[in-house]
């Protein structure tokens, strides 16, 4: 599929970009040519650094943004096929540079479809996440805008050949700034700060998403949201992961966080089809015929009712699968530790939480019957 072809990924210089690099070095040896379009110079400088001898070759780095769409129609020169993966997408910095976020998260959007098209490029596929379904926060609205920008950049090409998908999934196991690099580091302080109890998140390695990615690229027809089947965690078991002698401080919901995230709505549903291993939004306009897609791909419209939510989901993630998944994604070295927090403690500690109410903080404990010895 990728054999002779040339591939620019936005945001080449991120956890994605250089996981999806790394990938397609692996995987496809006949690969053209492969560029890295982001801003600072410095992670290029340090990125150029991971690659052989025999690898650099087919690898280009440009400095530009997203922002400035001359640059990107120079970068996508003869391209065949664009990855966008460059976002703001931390929710805090997002509400605090509200412009920022809508700059590089829509306009940028907005230049890479027209630099596609304009240069000739082939597929463009598009990182979304599950914040774009029924957004709260600035992050997952300039993401929604984005989505349908480039679903519906299917209905303005012209007479090029170009499709645009989207593939939107959950929290990237590990990424800069996530709940379990946070925990790790934490559980030394002995206390770890939970936003609530009940609290659920969709799952996803960084390789999975390659992989997602790589699938849609092979299979898109254009306009389709592509959404993963993946499972779900309670951030407690996260914390009974990593820790389970740690007490747990709960400190309440933060602005812009939901309790459980959704990849689909249940508005989104009634135009959903289920294939065995993920889901695909379709475009509200089409541009080919939905029972011939369901049939080619073995596919089914979505029961009555349903939605795809992280608080809904049959797929849980255990205690000692989120071990697992964290020594092989996360970090090879991690160990359990022995519980430092006596009994007593675990049952009678109460704090103040930051709006002055009491809150309890519960010691994290092992449940079903595993112990709690280093591993
Ligand atoms: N990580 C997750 O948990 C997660 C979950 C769901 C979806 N996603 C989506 O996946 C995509 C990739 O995420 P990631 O985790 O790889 O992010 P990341 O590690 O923060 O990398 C972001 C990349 O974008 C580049 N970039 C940022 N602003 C840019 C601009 N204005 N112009 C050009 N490049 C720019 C950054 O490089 P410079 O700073 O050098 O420009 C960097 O290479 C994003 O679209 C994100 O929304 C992520």
């Amino acid at each position: 599929m990728l054999s002779g072809k040339s591939i620019l990924i936005t945001g080449g210089t991120g956890s994605f970009g250089r996981a999806f690099i790394r990938t397609i070095l692996d995987k496809y040896q006949h690969i053209n040519r492969l560029v890295v379009y982001s801003r600072d110079e410095l992670k290029q400088f340090e990125m150029r650094q991971t690659f052989t001898e025999s690898e650099l070759p087919k690898l280009r780095f440009f400095i530009g943004d997203v922002r400035d769409k001359e640059r990107l129609k120079r970068a996508m020169e003869r391209v065949d096929i664009v990855v966008h993966a460059a976002a703001l997408k931390q929710v805090p910095a997002c509400e605090y540079n509200p412009f920022e976020a809508v700059k590089t998260n829509v306009i940028g959007a907005q230049n890479v479809i027209e630099a596609a098209i304009d240069q000739g490029v082939k597929k463009v596929v598009a990182l979304s996440t599950d914040k774009a379904a029924a957004p709260i926060n600035l992050y997952g609205a300039t993401k929604l805008t984005s989505d349908k920008l480039f679903v519906s950049a299917n209905n303005f090409k012209g007479k090029s050949e170009i499709k645009f998908s989207v593939v939107r999934y959950g929290n990237v196991m590990g990424s800069r700034g996530s709940v379990i690099p946070l925990f790790l580091k934490k559980r030394n302080e002995r206390v770890l700060p939970i936003t609530d109890e009940r609290m659920t998140r969709f799952n996803i390695t960084l390789n999975e998403g390659v992989e997602l990615v790589l699938f849609a690229l092979a299979h898109m027809w254009g306009g389709e949201i592509f959404v993963p089947k993946i499972p779900s965690y309670r951030l407690v078991d996260v914390a009974r992961a990593i820790a389970p002698g740690c007490e747990l401080k709960f400190i309440g919901i933060r602005p812009g966080e939901k309790l459980h995230e959704e990849m689909i709505t249940a508005t989104d549903a009634l135009s959903t089809l289920e294939f065995e291993k993920y889901f695909v939004i379709l475009p509200s306009t089409r541009l080919w015929d939905v029972d011939r897609y369901m049939e080619v791909f073995n596919g089914k419209r979505c029961s009555n009712g349903f939605s795809y939510s992280s608080k809904t989901n049959t797929d849980w993630l255990t205690v000692e699968q989120l071990r697992h998944l964290i020594r092989e994604h996360v970090d090879p070295d991690f160990k359990v530790e022995e519980t430092s927090v006596s009994d007593e403690k675990k049952r009678s500690l109460k704090i103040k939480g930051p709006d002055e109410n009491p809150k309890e903080i519960l010691a994290v404990s092992e449940s079903g019957g595993q112990d709690s010895k280093p591993v």
